[in-house]
C-alpha cells in the first residue's frame, strides 16, 4: 500500500526498483523539467516550461509570482490532480505517473494535504463535521473520525467550535478549520494555494503563523504559493515562477531556520532550479 504521512513514513511497497532513490538525496519532492501547456481552441498556453527543483523534508518553500504565471497549476501537479504534458514529480523514491491509479489515488488523499485560497468547507455542516469529511470519505468510523476532528481542531485553535456550522464561523476561523481538514489525515506534503488570499492582514499574518507552527510541530514538508511577499520571505526558501520556471529568489533562500540542518545538508537543491 502507498502513503506516506506524518505517522507512517515506511518506505512504500510500490517502488519500482528502476525508480532513482531520490530519498538517498534527502528529498521528499524532486521535480524535473515539468511542462504543462493547456489547449483551448486554436490557443495554447505554456505557464510551466521546464521546472525544475527539490524540496528537503521539512522545508517550507514559497512560490511567488505574478497572477496567471503557473503557480495554481504547478500546485496541482505535485497533488497529482492534474498531469503534466512532460516531465517527472518524484515523492520519495515514487515517480508519481508511474503509479498504479489506486496508488496515484491514496497519495492524493493521504500523502498531500491541500490548502486552497477558498476554504471550500461544506457550509451546514459543522466544522468538526467539514474536518472529518475525508476520514469518512475513506470509510473510518463516524465516531473515530469525529474524535480525529476534534483533535485537528484543537491544533488549529477551535476546539470550542466544532459543533458550530462552518458558514457561522468568520473567514479566518474557516481557514483553520480548511488546515484542520488538510491535516487530518496526517499527510507528509502540505500544498497550499494562496492560503491567506482571501484574508485580511491581520487574520492572514494569523494563518500563515499557525501554518508554520503546525510545519515545524508535525514536521511537515510545507510549499505554498503566495502574492503576499512578507510572508513568503518568511518561508525557508522563496522562488520566482517566471517564464514558465522556477528562479530561486530572496535572502531567505540560505538563511531561515526552517529547514532542519539535517535535511539541509542531505538537500540536493543547488544548482537545479529554474
Ligand atoms: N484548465 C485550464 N485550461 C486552459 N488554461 C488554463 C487552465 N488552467 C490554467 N490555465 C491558464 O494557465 C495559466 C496559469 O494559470 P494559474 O491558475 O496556474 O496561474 P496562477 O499563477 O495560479 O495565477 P493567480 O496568481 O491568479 O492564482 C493562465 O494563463 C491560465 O489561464
Ligand atoms: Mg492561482
Amino acid at each position: 500500500m502507498f502513503r506516506e504521512t506524518i505517522a507512517e513514513r515506511a518506505p512504500s511497497a510500490v517502488v519500482d526498483a528502476d525508480v532513482p532513490d531520490v530519498e538517498g538525496h534527502g528529498a521528499l519532492l524532486r521535480v524535473l523539467d515539468l511542462r504543462k501547456t493547456f489547449y483551448s481552441g486554436t490557443q495554447q498556453i505554456t505557464p510551466l516550461d521546464g521546472v525544475s527543483f527539490s524540496v528537503a523534508r521539512g522545508e517550507m518553500v514559497a512560490i511567488v509570482g505574478p497572477s496567471g504565471t503557473g503557480k495554481s497549476t504547478l500546485l496541482h501537479l505535485l497533488a497529482a490532480l492534474d498531469t503534466p504534458t512532460s516531465g517527472e514529480v518524484y515523492f520519495a523514491r515514487n515517480l508519481l505517473w508511474a503509479l498504479a491509479e489506486k496508488d496515484l489515488a491514496e497519495y492524493r488523499n493521504r500523502s498531500v494535504g491541500f490548502v486552497w485560497q477558498r476554504h471550500h468547507l461544506l457550509p451546514d455542516f459543522t466544522a468538526a463535521e467539514n474536518v472529518a469529511m475525508p476520514l469518512l470519505v475513506r470509510g473510518e468510523a463516524v465516531q473515530q473520525a469525529l474524535e480525529a476532528a476534534d483533535h485537528w481542531l484543537g491544533e488549529v485553535g477551535l476546539r470550542g467550535r466544532a459543533r458550530q456550522r462552518a458558514s457561522e464561523l468568520s473567514g479566518g476561523e474557516q481557514q483553520r478549520v480548511a488546515i484542520a481538514r488538510a491535516l487530518v489525515n496526517q499527510p507528509a506534503l502540505l500544498l497550499a494555494d494562496e492560503p491567506t488570499g482571501d484574508l485580511d492582514e491581520g487574520n492572514a499574518e494569523a494563518v500563515f503563523d499557525l501554518m508554520q507552527r503546525l510545519h515545524r510541530s508535525h514536521h511537515l514538508t510545507t510549499i505554498l504559493a503566495t502574492h503576499n511577499q512578507s510572508l513568503a520571505r518568511r518561508a525557508g526558501r522563496l522562488f520566482l515562477l517566471e517564464h514558465g520556471r522556477l528562479v530561486p529568489s530572496g535572502p531567505g533562500a540560505a538563511s531561515s531556520d526552517d529547514v532542519p540542518l539535517a535535511a539541509r545538508a542531505e538537500a540536493d537543491v543547488p544548482g537545479e532550479c529554474g
